[in-house]
């Protein structure tokens, strides 16, 4: 690999003004240490006001995205990066975009053959149209947002309305899917390759804001105890989504493994969580990578990536 990027001047970029601000800068935090342990001489930089016109006068020529949820896993950040010439890390625009809106998403998923759970899209004002055909209990989401933000299980009528109302909170699309009982997966996929299977043991009722971040009860299994044959159905289903994204240098599928068997694929985080309890890092040093190792790598790879989208024409066969 080049040490191209090891030439340049490198802004950590986390905060931001999305729900999962509070992640982020923690997320960010651990990234600045993890490069400045080993001696790269990088800024870190809060995404709000400002800050392009920041980035811009101290010439930051590449940024590390450790920013989640809406404008930086949404394909906003990305998009102003690349109209000012700042590379950045992870998956372009366009990728991101789909990926972070579930209503996209999830039915690009099941056209092309993944098992998904059954879902309605509904928009504002639309909810009268309720849950067409998926019965009790099913799961209403925001079709943008992350971090379980506005997700509620909903196990009878009586609850739907506030949930769709809650979700709406979040996103102008909601989703209302069927829930899958079985056991909670995910997969980090690190240059194209899939990482170790994880498995979360949640003491609640599921994978909730909490859980994730609060819940020291919470439980991971790395690699997840599973059969060969299905880890490698879940690790396909996973490889399988992000490449029909058009995901570059990593990312997470979180997926179901329903009591059926079958690898149900929830959604692909572009910037997964990069704090100490995230679950990309975890499975990355089930491989042999440590964190610092992991955010040396992403640099390495989104470099190579942005060279190679720059260079569009250069596909074999063409002239
Ligand atoms: N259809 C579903 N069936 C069962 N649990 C679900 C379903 N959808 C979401 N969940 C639970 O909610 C969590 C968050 O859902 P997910 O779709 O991954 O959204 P987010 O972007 O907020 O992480 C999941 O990890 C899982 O615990
Ligand atoms: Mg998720």
């Amino acid at each position: 690999m080049k040490p191209g990027w090891r030439n340049e001047n490198i802004a950590v970029l986390a905060g931001g003004l999305s729900c999962e601000r509070e992640i982020s800068l923690i997320s960010g935090k651990a990234v600045f240490d993890a490069l400045t342990s080993r001696g790269f001489k990088v800024r870190l930089v809060d995404a709000i006001g400002d800050f392009l016109n920041e980035l811009k006068k101290e010439n930051v020529s590449f940024a590390f995205l450790a920013l989640h949820g809406t404008f930086g896993e949404d394909g906003t950040v990305q998009t102003l990066l690349d109209a000012v010439g700042i590379r950045y890390t992870g998956s372009p625009a366009a990728a991101s975009h789909i990926a972070f809106d579930k209503s996209k998403a999830q039915p690009l998923f099941r056209d092309a053959g993944l098992t998904v759970p059954s879902f309605v899209i509904l928009k504002k004002a639309e909810e009268a149209r309720g849950h067409d055909g998926i019965s009790f209990p099913l799961v209403v989401k925001p079709a943008s947002a992350g971090s379980s933000v506005g997700i509620s299980i909903v196990s009878e009528q009586r609850g739907f309305e506030a949930a769709c109302a809650e979700a709406f909170r979040y996103s102008d699309t909601v989703l209302v899917e069927q829930h899958i009982r079985g056991r909670e997966l995910t997969v980090g996929i690190l240059g194209g390759e899939p990482l170790p299977v994880v498995e979360v043991i949640a003491k609640r009722d599921f994978y909730d804001y909490e859980a994730k971040y609060k819940d020291s009860k919470t439980r991971y299994e790395v690699p997840a105890t599973l059969e060969a044959d299905s880890a490698r159905a879940v690790t396909a289903a996973a490889l399988k989504a992000y490449g029909l994204l058009g995901c570059e240098v990593m990312g997470r599928a979180d997926i179901i493994w329903g009591a059926d068997q079958r690898p149900y694929v929830l959604e692909v985080n572009t910037i997964p969580g990069l704090t100490g309890k995230s679950l990309l890092p975890k499975a990355a040093k089930a491989q042999g990578i440590d964190f610092p190792d992991l955010c040396v790598r992403i640099l390495d790879l989104s470099w190579q990536s942005s060279l190679e989208r720059e260079r569009p024409f250069a596909v074999e066969g063409r002239t």
